[in-house]
């Protein structure tokens, strides 16, 4: 390796070693109900991040507070800006946090309704959040959309059709492409495969797959579902009544859990 190559490669190195997203001592409360309590963690560049755990363990509160969608009763997060600088969410400008939301992240819900607008064209879809972030021209605008749109399995005549024409599992991936188009360094998913069938979720699971490797996405998943953590994630957060009772690396957790409750969980899945 010459000088140059190995001054960027330290370079790399040094960026990496600082968290893309510091969560420390947050907690939801709802009035006297717990949404989330204390939770820690850090997610690096390039890492998927699984949340999992039962039915109201406080999964989308969570996922909720760190995308600056609901502020936490206390606590701090922190996200590394593209300028390198560690900022804490709750004080940026209505700006910097718009600037955030439309290009930085993305944010794919459970239902693709609450993801897309449904009234205007796929194409638009995908074109919108471009135009957002100054696209302007027409021709390189509906490209760039033929092209995402074929990326997630949408045929390039169904550019002009309105998503309400679409089935789920086809919402679904032109929300994916709509939140990708701007080359996001950090995405939220809650439960994107919910309301699918099976086989549909296998195909959507294999797409999104692939896709975060390629555009080495860091993504915080949101999921119930043990065989999405493993095929998806890097690590795991495993709650129970609004704490993380268990974090460590997918492999590991799934193989040995050591918490109790993670150990009820992984048994439980895998007898079935
Ligand atoms: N808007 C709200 N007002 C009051 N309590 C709430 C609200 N949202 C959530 N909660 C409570 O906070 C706790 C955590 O809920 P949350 O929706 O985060 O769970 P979850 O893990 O996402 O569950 P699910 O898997 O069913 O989506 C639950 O006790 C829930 O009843
Ligand atoms: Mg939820």
């Amino acid at each position: 390796m010459n000088a140059a190559a190995a001054q960027i490669e330290n370079l790399d190195r040094s960026s990496e070693a600082l968290p893309l997203l510091s969560v420390r001592s947050v907690s939801k409360a709802y009035g006297a109900r717990i949404g989330c309590t204390e939770v820690n963690f850090d997610i690096w560049p390039g890492e998927v991040l699984a949340i999992v755990g039962e039915s109201g363990s406080g999964k989308t509160t969570l996922l909720n507070c760190i995308s600056t969608r609901l502020e936490p009763t206390s606590g701090t997060i922190a996200y590394r800006m593209r300028d390198g600088e560690m900022r804490d969410l709750y004080q940026l400008g209505e700006a910097e946090r718009r600037f955030l939301l439309r290009t930085d992240w993305g944010f794919v819900h459970q239902n693709p309704a609450d993801g897309l607008r449904m009234t205007v064209s796929a194409g638009a879809n995908v074109g919108e959040r471009l135009m957002a972030v100054g696209h302007r021209h027409y021709g390189e605008l509906r490209a760039t959309a033929t092209d995402w749109l074929g990326r997630v399995e949408i045929g390039a005549d169904r550019i002009d059709d309105q998503p309400r024409a679409f089935s789920g599992g086809m919402r679904q991936r032109l929300q994916i492409a709509r939140n990708l188009v701007t080359a996001p360094r950090l995405v939220f998913m809650d439960e994107p495969t919910g309301g699918l069938d099976v086989s549909v979720q296998a195909r959507l699971l294999d797409l999104v797959r692939g896709l975060v490797n390629e555009l080495g996405l860091s993504v915080i998943i949101v999921t119930h579902d043990l065989a999405v953590a493993r095929l998806l994630s890097h690590r795991m957060l495993v709650m129970k009544d609004g704490r993380v009772v268990e974090h460590g690396l997918t492999d590991r957790l799934l193989d040995d859990p050591q918490a109790p409750y993670t150990q009820l969980l992984v048994s439980s899945i895998l007898q079935v």
